[in-house]
């Protein structure tokens, strides 16, 4: 937040803490928050919940307990907004059990006009509407909701600023998201974040590289720097710093932890970025780079601007300079107009590569996009059955690279207990795999090498090394 906006903003958290303090249902003021889609919804929440925080609210799992509830949305394929539209509709009955709570929506799918006007007209149980680019105003609006309980739709993401210093809750303790970008410029033909998230703008390196040194003294021990497309970080800043350049930086700081980044776009992944991972220390040797579609006509449709040659060059060197690296990737199928002859191009680029493992889609239409008017050519049906053969080459693929790692020993960040298996713990490597081994819980949230024994397709097997 702006120095004159912070001491408002946070004005405005402490008048909500009073009011709440009287408006509460329980002991506590309650807030719920959902968050769907991607990573960068999950870093927004967390902003969000912080404000909650400092507002004087509690976090409850159950909708029925809160006082506030908050869902965050996504906007990248129809079934995610299919979730939200019913999970929202069936907030009617908690309203009507429970008038006080205020129920409140955010996130991408806000900013499409066609939702925020059927929330207007068929959800009027929603009080507080915001969109992708106004979590800074955050405090007024919540304020002004809990004071004067009318309906209030704050959308529009045209505002060039970042806003710093909004407090931050964070989900986890040891592994952690930081964004240092928001939005994207990039335009694929089939994609609604540019439209929903507005032109990209970067957070300056200094305040990202604190941020950074700030979670690694707090104990994070995996952080991974978020942005639609982190490679064309710095774009608008001046001087423009170059992202290379700002993980060099932040691999200076001393500690043990990981850091990793999402998403690059294969179109301005660059050999230096390639050369920073291999001399760095801290940075995982894992590349998230999606290509989508493995031919060339519909990446051209795509308006992806790189060919299957280009990606296979970057991939190629990458693996040179970096033995183990560990690539995984997005895909979508059924793009309008692919046909069987395109997708078996894809096919043939994931046996070439040899990813780790892949988020794998079947193209949703989504309104407002180029891809939306184009051409269509395969029914639903064909669709699905790719969809299926890519899923059982990808599993193949996968079986056969962790059955390669076993015997190896490797570095496991351990993350949790095993949700269905007794004094099983699970983590992840260096490369992002996940791995089990027998442990105590009290190893949690620090590194241990174990020794790989067994792979399970995509799940390795191993003990823990005597140290
Ligand atoms: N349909 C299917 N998948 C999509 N993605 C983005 N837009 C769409 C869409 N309209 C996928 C892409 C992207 C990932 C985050 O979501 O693969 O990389
Ligand atoms: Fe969407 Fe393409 Fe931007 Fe990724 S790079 S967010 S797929 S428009």
């Amino acid at each position: 937040m702006a120095e004159n906006k912070a001491i408002s903003q946070n004005e405005y958290l402490s008048l909500s803490s009073e009011i709440m303090s009287v408006r509460k249902r329980g002991e506590v003021p309650l807030a719920y928050v959902r968050t769907y889609g991607c990573q960068q919804n999950v870093a927004d929440s967390e902003r969000i919940k912080g404000m909650l925080d400092k507002a004087g609210f509690s976090f409850t799992e159950s909708v029925d307990d809160a006082d506030f509830i908050l869902f965050n949305t996504c906007a990248v394929r129809e079934h995610a907004e299919d979730r939200v539209f019913g999970n929202v509709g069936a907030l009617k009955n908690i309203k009507r059990k429970h008038p006080s709570v205020i129920i409140a929506l955010c996130g991408c799918m806000m900013e499409q006009e066609h939702v925020a006007k059927r929330i207007q007209d068929s959800f009027p149980f929603v009080s507080l509407v915001f969109g992708t680019n106004c979590l800074h105003e955050f405090p007024r609006l919540l304020y002004n909701t809990l004071l004067y309980g009318k309906r209030t739709f704050l959308r529009g993401n045209t505002d060039e600023n970042v806003y710093e210093g909004i407090p931050i809750k964070r989900d986890g303790l040891f592994k952690g998201f930081l964004p240092i970008m928001y939005g994207c410029d990039n335009f694929c033909s089939y994609c609604i974040v540019p439209y929903v998230r507005g032109r990209e703008k970067s957070r300056r390196p200094e305040v990202v590289i604190k941020e950074a040194r700030e979670m690694i003294e707090a104990g994070y021990k995996d952080i991974c720097l978020l942005g639609q497309n982190v490679n064309s970080y710095g774009k608008g800043l001046d001087p423009r710093p170059n992202f290379s350049t700002l993980l060099k930086e932040i691999d200076k700081i001393e500690g043990d932890y990981i850091l990793r980044f999402m998403t690059s776009h294969p179109k301005d992944c660059t050999k230096e970025l390639i050369d920073t991972i291999a001399q760095s220390k801290h940075i995982s040797h894992h590349l998230h780079l999606p290509f989508q579609s493995g031919s060339n006509r519909i990446l051209e449709l795509m308006n992806r601007r790189y060919t299957r040659e280009k990606y296979l060059d970057i991939i190629n060197y990458a693996k040179e300079r970096i033995p183990d690296l560990s690539l995984t990737s997005d895909i979508i199928v059924g793009f309008p107009g692919e046909t069987y002859d395109d997708f078996k191009e894809t096919l043939s680029l994931i046996k070439e590569v040899e990813f780790t493992s892949l988020f794998t889609f079947i193209y949703s239409r989504r309104k407002g996009t180029p891809a939306a008017t184009m051409p269509d050519v395969a029914t639903d049906d064909e669709k699905s059955a790719w969809f299926k053969e890519l899923l059982k080459t990808q599993e193949e693929i996968a079986a056969k690279r962790c059955e390669n790692m076993v015997g190896s020993t490797q570095k496991v960040l351990v993350e949790e207990k095993s949700s269905n298996k007794e004094g099983i713990l699970s983590g992840r490597t260096n490369g992002n795999i996940i791995v089990e081994f027998a442990g105590d819980e009290s190893l949690i949230g620090s590194f241990k090498n174990i020794k790989i024994t067994k792979a399970r397709n995509w799940i390795l097997n191993g003990e823990l090394v005597k140290e």
